[in-house]
């Protein structure tokens, strides 16, 4: 299986996800999601990681640091590279090139959404998992980001009317989505919010950068010239940040635990 071409083309380079990390940087107090997500198992030094989805390996730094060995696993060539990581090799979540039973946790951090087949991808992950493994599924709640998608609505439906901002992680496969697809191959599947902070953003610059970064996704379906909502998202957010000092984003993020 391969990912959609909108999805290759958004993870050709690891830019429009600085983008929206960057936004993640304005929670107030400080989250610091990979480290809230890897403290909810048992990581001895002996173990074993499998970070399926690894993109520019915002957690492969946090494994290291933790002296836990992991493999940096991605679709993408560009951001394997960009991980600095060694070993990161490319391979598609439902087809991995590992043995049977030979890591101790699965993590697969925001991308799930991603792909097509997520019981296919959970019976892979179920085969790699040693018995007792882990597999941590990291995606947003329904909730994320509501007030800047509200403010792109607002920006794209008087020339497309009724538009709404699906973003994967909220509408695909979210923590309200039913986990049908994980339970099939685990016993026990449990949701666990973070309890994040909202961003209090205090730069309009990341807003229209983070807005940027989905041109290819949102564009086909609206009137508008992406670019043109940039500007007005960047525009309005300035009103706001002049207004009240803070265009607050909510967060809205967990994981599903699956043994
Ligand atoms: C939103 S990024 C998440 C990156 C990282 N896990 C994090 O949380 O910072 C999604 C990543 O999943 C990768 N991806 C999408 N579909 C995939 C698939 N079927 N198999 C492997 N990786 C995939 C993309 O290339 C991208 O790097």
């Amino acid at each position: 299986m391969r990912a959609d071409a909108t999805t290759v083309a958004e993870y050709s380079t690891d830019a429009g996800l600085r983008a929206r990390q960057r936004l993640w940087s304005f929670q107030q107090p400080q989250f610091a999601l990979a480290d809230w997500v890897l403290s909810l198992v048992s990581l001895p030094a002996s173990a074993l990681v499998a970070d399926v989805g690894c993109g520019n390996g915002s957690y492969l730094g946090r494994l290291r640091d933790r002296r836990v060995c992991a493999v940096g696993l991605d679709l993408s060539r560009g951001m394997l590279t960009s991980t600095g990581h060694r070993p990161a090799v490319q391979a598609d979540a439902v087809h991995l090139p590992l043995g049977d039973a030979t890591v101790d946790i699965v993590l697969a951090a925001h991308m799930l959404y991603h792909v097509d087949d997520r019981a296919a991808a959970g019976r892979e992950w179920r085969r790699v998992l040693r018995p007792g493994g882990t597999s941590l599924v990291v995606t947003n709640g329904q909730r994320s980001n509501a007030s800047l998608r509200s403010l792109v609505e607002s920006i794209v439906r008087p020339t497309t009317p009724g538009w709404e901002m699906r973003n994967p992680s909220t509408h695909d496969f979210s923590l309200d989505h039913d986990a049908a697809p994980l339970r099939a191959s685990f016993d026990h599947v449990e949701v666990i919010r973070a309890p994040a902070p909202p961003a209090r953003v205090t730069d309009a610059g990341v807003l229209a950068d983070y807005v940027a970064s989905s041109a290819d996704r949102y564009q086909p379906e609206v009137g508008l010239p992406w670019a043109e909502v940039v500007e007005q998202v960047r525009a309005r957010a300035a009103e706001v940040i002049g207004r009240d000092g803070v265009f607050v984003v909510p967060a809205d993020v967990g994981v599903f635990v699956c043994r």
